[in-house]
């Protein structure tokens, strides 16, 4: 039997491949750091937990609404409007199993073979492989290092086309940990604000900061209709496997959203969702202590990477990945990622596996302690002194 034509389009993603390669090498006795995977390495907060299991106990087991039950969509909208200033309501939010479906349905819902797709590149892998996978074009937006990994606005407006159907927006960013800053965000609405698209803009990473909070093109003017916010539980509480997300979107688009929600998975499973109330209603401290260690990591590490040769990276605004140029290093991205696996027993992603513009750059999820990072930077340092000081000859892998 042949898999239908549509699944040579779709991609898949390196983290996971990078992990599993990375186990391999542990079984056979060798040690690795892990700063391949995208997720906080801290607990889910006690009473998160302690609400799921409330939930548990009181029968909270069986299907519920396909958008989500009304009691967690309130609380979601209650915490956008905060936290974005805007002012939205439990009609506008679709709770999903995570906040990947919040690429991919939108994404089914509006896009037609041809129609064209602005996205940031490097960027979440996904962005590219859905676009592809649905016959949309893919125009990928570099980010550029100098900008603090922004765009370039007037590349932007040279890329916007009347066949432009979406615009993909992702601050705090995977991979490079870039914030688009306030007066770009100011600038992009201007751009798009008259066009006849709409605006993913993929806030995941919205509470891992760093200085100012992001700010949400959804609350500039004339954007609220016209942008689909994508956060969810994941990063913020550490409840990656909960599988547990949310969108942000106009009425109309819910509604998709919600047909597609119950062609695939009916609902959220239900006594997530009243974990979910305690997430956002109950106490913060353990997101504010979360981002405090991830920032005194980030500095550490970000500050002892520089030293290594051929290594430059500068301190990202948010999320917690450290995109390190290795230009200096004369090694492209993926042979760089495989020498940090073998050579020195750290666990990395090439930057081209966000794309093309990724090329030149090794990601670093500094999810991990600051021992573990610290003896991941002395490995690397050591590993790229050993090999650039052996002739060149000999460097050829
Ligand atoms: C930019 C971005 N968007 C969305 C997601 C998906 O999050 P979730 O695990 O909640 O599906 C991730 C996860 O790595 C991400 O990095």
């Amino acid at each position: 039997m042949k898999l239908a034509k549509r699944m040579d389009r779709i991609l898949v993603e390196s983290a996971f491949e990078v992990l599993v390669r990375a186990r391999a090498l542990e079984a056979q006795g060798r040690s690795i750091v892990h700063l391949e995977i995208g997720e906080p390495d801290f607990p889910t907060p006690a009473h998160i937990i302690d609400a799921a299991k409330r939930a548990l106990d009181e029968g909270w087991t069986h299907y519920g609404p396909t958008q989500g039950y009304p009691e967690l969509r309130e609380a979601v909208a209650g915490y956008v409007s905060r936290t974005r200033g805007i002012q939205v309501g439990p009609q506008h939010v679709s709770i999903v199993p995570g906040g990947k479906p919040i690429i991919f349905f939108p994404m089914l819902a509006l896009l037609e073979p041809g129609d064209e797709v602005i996205y940031p590149n490097p960027g979440f892998p996904i962005y590219e492989s859905m676009i592809g996978f649905l016959g949309s074009i893919p125009v990928p937006m570099p980010l550029l290092e100098d900008r603090g990994f922004s765009f370039d606005l007037d590349l932007l407006r040279a890329k916007l086309t009347d066949r432009t159907k979406m615009l993909i927006l992702n601050s705090p960013q995977n991979p490079t940990g870039g914030v688009i800053p306030a007066d770009d965000i100011r600038a992009i609405a201007e751009l798009v604000r008259d066009r006849d698209l709409l605006v993913l803009s993929d806030e995941i990473y919205s509470r891992i900061c760093y200085g100012d909070p992001p700010v949400s093109i959804a609350s500039m003017p004339g954007m609220l209709e016209k942008t689909i916010i994508l956060d969810g539980f994941s990063k913020t509480y550490a409840m990656t496997g909960w599988r547990m997300g949310y969108g942000v979107m106009p009425e109309w688009l819910v509604e998709a959203v919600s047909k597609l929600m119950v062609n695939s998975n009916s609902c959220t499973a239900s006594f997530t969702q009243r974990a979910g109330i305690a997430a956002l209603e109950e106490s913060q401290d353990a997101v504010d202590a979360m981002v405090a260690e991830f920032r005194r990591r980030r500095d550490a590490f970000c500050d002892a990477l520089n030293r290594a040769p051929g290594f430059r990276c500068a301190r990202p605004g948010g999320a917690f990945y450290a995109f390190a140029n290795v230009q200096g290093t004369a090694m492209s991205s993926r042979d760089m990622a495989d020498f940090l696996l073998h050579e020195a027993g750290v666990a990395s992603l090439s930057g081209a596996s966000f794309g093309q513009y990724g090329e030149g750059y090794v990601r670093f999820s500094y999810a991990n302690s600051l021992e573990n990072l610290m003896e991941a930077v002395e490995r690397i340092r050591k590993a790229v002194e050993r090999t650039l000081s052996a002739p060149l000859t000999a460097r050829r892998r």
